[in-house]
């Protein structure tokens, strides 16, 4: 069994892939977090922990000494004798915030099935053990159930919290974070990594020491934001792609999150992730209860490199649930980038015409086909298609487009309204905003109040009709702007707090109808390009857009960031024109840096240089030559953007008997030596070859790598090798 309960010592043990996460119940009731980290054996003695009674630091008179100030635990609360960030604050009938959580039962499931209304990971019961332990405060009779949830083979936990109401006085929950995890002082200095930017400059590897105090990472912008990625990592100081330990915490959430680092005085690492406080009031009545998304915790020993794949596999197996997923995606044409909102049933089909000429499978049209949208100030809301603008229906322009041999694509903004559309004017109670007071906007658009069923309903039935009625394979899901006066008209006073979650579960529900009603659709998610990119998105759909920005050089550090925690397989990536004019980079490269993700065009074919045209019938053919090991293999970044003017990652067969190997020249230097890159997670046994017939072993190629011979800045190298199987090999 990988969870285990030592009765005797009231011990509790994950032990998962390389990881093992243990905790035990205290004779006061609290869970104290007794390790996490590299799998331990038998582990004699992991029950024992010092406790050092520290001048300030108060405690149970019935237990002296034994202060939660400083002692790590599984769910800490404030004002009863911990001082540190709280994983939950519940506001009682009596207006305090003191709650004592005492340990109570606890039940060990096999399987793993999705929490109540949102995204998460699941497992049959051959593949998943779950571990609920219930508290309750004795006074308010508030239960809390900490849910663990592990994989065997992946060193990682899942874990959330359900909180419930068993008191007989209405309550105030006024956080709950998902995930808790204490570390004990440990052995050195500990960094903090983030993933932060901007539109168009997101999850850009930001990395920090840690000092004493409390640190905050997250959005409070009802989105889980381009500025900052709800994922962090912990690391030992100086940990590397393949040294060090990394503990990496990802929020399965699309929301406003928070992240919660500190240090305390004692050196005992806190780190809380979950719904973000701010905003966040859920009146639970006599026997309500939340239950809060999921987090996933993995950890590697052996620096970033594990713990990226461990995240890599278990999305895609345990929580991305699009049956996309693991299929090769069709190669598309998006045509915002080139036309914008200027197009016409002309242009697209000249668009289309060069693209299935030139090996593209999918044009997918983007915004500006709905309403009488021409610009972005009017029309989100009223989903039917501009028969003017296109000449005739969306139908017969898909017939149309599939008569040249394309699958046909389309844009949707469902979340979003134009104050200037029918809808808008039909129901102006839809959009979110606070009576009597002025509403901001941004790109001229409001957010509908997805916190209300009808409003989703009537979503829905919108976007049904139109997938329904034309032949439609892949529908884009924007959301171009965040969230503001977050106030829902349908909702009484005292639960004005619970909108924004709401919202965020409106959302979820829209996008589990329709990706039920239309398995066979390629659903991608956007925000003004990767400003959603989170793994709460990735339970419904298999890829999401990494950025509006695509400049190769930007790109390399988006595509860098995102690596970490999402893999490959999620990355939407396309060739551009130059995004960056002051900057031209070889259209080459910028076929290798797309196809490091799904792959696709947003470029006007006909007016791009005729030498670059020329190329993407050949950049079509290398994306279905090595598409397979993009998507289904083991994915190691070799160098970073941040650090070297040479950019390489690898891709390599989950039986390491082929790979590819990308290499970006960032900036170029005369007369430098020609450097050498090191591969990682090849067969040291085995002789390569690449499709020059170069033949190198396995070893070499590791232990002494191959010489990088770039001159030029944006220039770019693909090796592609296979294993040389022996003649009579059946391999
Ligand atoms: C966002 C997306 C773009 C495009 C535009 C259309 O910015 O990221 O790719 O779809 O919206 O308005």
């Amino acid at each position: 069994m990988a969870i285990t309960y030592d009765s005797g010592h009231r011990l509790f043990r994950l032990d998962a892939g390389d990881f093992t996460h243990a905790f035990c119940v205290h004779a006061s009731g609290a869970l104290i977090s007794l390790y996490s980290g590299s799998r331990l054996g038998e582990g004699e003695g992991l029950w024992e922990y010092p406790v050092r009674a520290i001048s300030f630091s108060p405690f149970d008179p019935a237990f002296p000494g034994f202060s939660l100030d400083d002692l790590p635990q599984e769910l800490s609360t404030h004002g009863a004798g911990d001082f540190g960030a709280s994983s939950v604050v519940v506001r009682n009938g009596g207006g305090d915030t003191v709650t004592v959580p005492v340990y109570r039962s606890h039940r060990i499931l096999s399987g793993k099935s999705l929490p109540e209304g949102l995204p998460g990971t699941f497992g049959s019961e051959g593949e998943a053990e779950s571990l609920e332990v219930v508290l309750e405060d004795p006074l308010t009779k508030v239960e809390f159930t900490v849910c663990y949830t592990i994989f065997p083979r992946y060193s990682a936990l899942v874990r959330s919290l359900r909180v419930r109401n068993g008191g007989e006085e209405p309550v105030i929950l006024e956080k709950a974070a998902s995930l808790t995890l204490d570390l004990w002082p440990g052995t050195g200095e500990r960094e903090v990594i983030s993933f932060s930017g901007s539109h168009c400059r997101e999850r850009n590897f930001a990395r920090e020491s840690l000092g004493q105090g409390v640190r905050l990472y997250g959005s409070d912008r009802g989105m889980s934001s381009h500025q900052c990625n709800p994922f962090l990592m912990v690391c030992s100081a100086g940990a590397t792609e393949i040294s060090g330990e990394v503990w990496g915490a990802m929020l399965v959430y699309s929301g406003s999150w928070r992240g919660e680092l500190e240090v305390d005085q004692l050196s005992r690492l806190r780190l809380n992730l979950g719904i973000s406080p701010q905003e966040f009031r859920w009146r639970l009545a006599p026997g309500e209860h939340f239950q809060t998304p999921e987090a996933i915790l993995a950890y590697s020993g052996g620096g970033f490199d594990a713990m990226s794949q461990t995240f890599h596999d278990l999305l895609r197996e345990h929580l991305m649930a699009s049956p996309w997923t693991k299929r090769p995606r069709p190669i598309l044409i998006n045509n915002w980038e080139c036309m914008q909102f200027d197009f016409n049933q002309e242009k697209l089909l000249k668009l289309a015409r060069t693209a299935a000429a030139n090996g593209i499978e999918m044009m997918v049209l983007d915004d500006g086909w709905f309403g009488k949208r021409d610009n972005d100030h009017c029309s989100l809301g009223d989903w039917r298609e501009n028969t003017r603008k296109l000449s005739g229906t969306l139908a017969q322009l898909s017939q149309k487009i599939h008569a040249l041999g394309l699958k046909f694509g389309l844009w949707f903004e469902p979340e979003m309204i134009s104050p200037d559309s029918d809808l808008c004017r039909q129901h102006p109670d839809w959009v979110l905003g606070v009576p009597g007071r002025a509403r901001t906007e941004s790109r001229w658009q409001c957010v509908l109040d997805f916190s209300r069923p009808e409003v989703v309903e009537n979503i829905y039935l919108q976007m049904e009709k139109i997938l329904s009625l034309a032949q439609i394979e892949y529908v884009k899901w924007d959301a171009n702007r965040h969230l503001t006066e977050a106030f829902s008209q349908a909702l009484p006073s005292e639960r004005r707090g619970e909108t924004l979650h709401r919202y965020v579960l409106g959302l979820y529900q829209l996008q589990r109808r329709l990706t039920e009603r239309f398995p066979e659709i390629l659903f991608e998610g956007c925000s003004g390009g990767g400003g959603r990119f989170d793994a709460g998105i990735l339970h419904y759909f298999p890829q999401i857009w990494c950025s509006d920005n695509t400049d190769v050089y930007d790109r390399l550090k988006i595509q860098y960031g995102t690596s970490f925690a999402y893999p490959p397989s999620a990355m939407g990536a396309h060739v551009a024109s130059c995004w960056d004019k002051t900057r031209y980079t070889d259209f080459d490269t910028r076929g290798n840096v797309a196809l490091a993700g799904t792959f696709g065009y947003e470029l006007d074919l006909d007016e791009c240089l005729p030498e670059e045209r020329g190329q993407v019938k050949g950049q079509c053919q290398r994306y279905h030559q090595f598409h397979h090991l993009v998507e289904e293999g083991v994915y190691h970044r070799l160098t970073s953007p941040w650090e070297s003017p040479l950019v390489a990652w690898m891709n390599v067969a989950r039986d390491a008997s082929e790979f590819l190997l990308t290499v970006v020249q960032t900036d170029r230097r005369y007369n430098a030596r020609v450097p050498w890159l090191r591969l990682r997670g090849l067969n040291p046994q085995a002789l390569y070859q690449d499709d020059q017939g170069h033949s190198m072993g396995g070893d070499l190629l590791m232990k002494r790598g191959i010489p990088i011979f770039l001159e030029r800045d944006s220039q770019s190298l693909l090796f592609h090798f296979r294993e040389v199987k022996e003649e009579g090999d059946q391999g």
